[in-house]
């Protein structure tokens, strides 16, 4: 089927729609200038692995290296602007077709793009908080403290550490990630799954959940097989089309 047709499906699908809802990766912000993990060759885990450098063993065992290697890409996001593929996404809720996108992305540009119902199942890159006492403080606080000099962040009230409000390999789930599961399995028919592997856990049992796939994803994913219809392009390009027919 070519693209026109398969943009096309795509619309009558989500035109049927009881309960749209869209999961997104890394890949919906690649065009935002944000590398994804796993694309051959530009995936960021290709130069850092990140079973090695984003995980809670690292950020509690050698948190000098945690600021130094894993953090880096976290303060990277600050710059960064929604695209066509996250603006397609606000067009969407606001016209009530969507009724709320879960997201793997930490870089807040749902948030930024002004998407209202978001679950952000991996944290975000807004807040910190210290591991002692928890206190709040604004992610950038962390980014601050980095600036002057300072190897670990540390809490103005006990000294403990500061650490960002994201999920690192071995941290347990958000309550964001619990309110996703029970909204998709009581009230989705439809995931429209963009910019994403599908191939972390637990987030990748959620397609499993639904009984109707779009899949926008560049490579293949391990749920091409089950999907209505799953569309090689960008997505930025392959929202704003689909746009066009609803
Ligand atoms: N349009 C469509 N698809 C794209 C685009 C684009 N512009 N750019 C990249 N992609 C696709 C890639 O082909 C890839 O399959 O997006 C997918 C991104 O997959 P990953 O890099 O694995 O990102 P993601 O699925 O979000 O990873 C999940 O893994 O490391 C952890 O916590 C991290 O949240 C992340 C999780
Ligand atoms: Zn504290």
């Amino acid at each position: 089927m070519d693209y026109n047709k398969k943009i096309q499906k795509a619309a009558q699908i989500i035109k049927r729609a009881k309960g749209l809802y869209c999961l997104t990766g890394a890949g919906i912000s690649t065009e935002s200038g944000i590398p994804d993990f796993r694309s051959p060759k530009t995936g960021l885990w290709e130069k850092i692995d990140p079973i090695k450098e984003s995980t809670v063993q690292v950020l509690y065992n050698n948190p000098a290296r945690f600021y130094k290697i894993a953090f880096p890409r976290y303060a990277s996001f600050r710059n960064a602007k929604p695209n066509n593929g996250h603006k397609a996404l606000v067009e969407l809720e606001s016209k009530g077709i969507l009724r709320g996108i879960i997201t793997q992305n930490i870089d807040n540009l749902h948030y930024k793009a002004g998407s209202r119902k978001v679950w952000e199942v991996h944290g975000n890159t807004r807040k910190s908080y210290c591991v002692g006492c928890y206190v709040e403080y604004p992610f950038d606080e962390i980014i601050t403290q980095l600036e002057k000099g300072i190897e670990v962040p540390q809490c103005k009230k006990c000294s403990e550490m500061i650490r960002p409000d994201i999920v690192l390999f071995g941290d347990s789930m958000p309550d964001d990630y619990y309110q996703a599961v029970a909204e998709i399995r009581e009230k989705c028919d439809i995931l429209l799954v963009v910019g994403s592997s599908l191939q972390v856990q637990p987030v990748s049992t959620l397609p499993g959940m639904v009984s109707s796939l779009i899949i926008i994803n560049l490579q293949p994913t391990p749920y091409d097989y089950r999907a209505e219809v799953v569309i090689r392009e960008k997505a930025g390009k392959a929202l704003m089309d689909i746009l066009t027919y609803l």
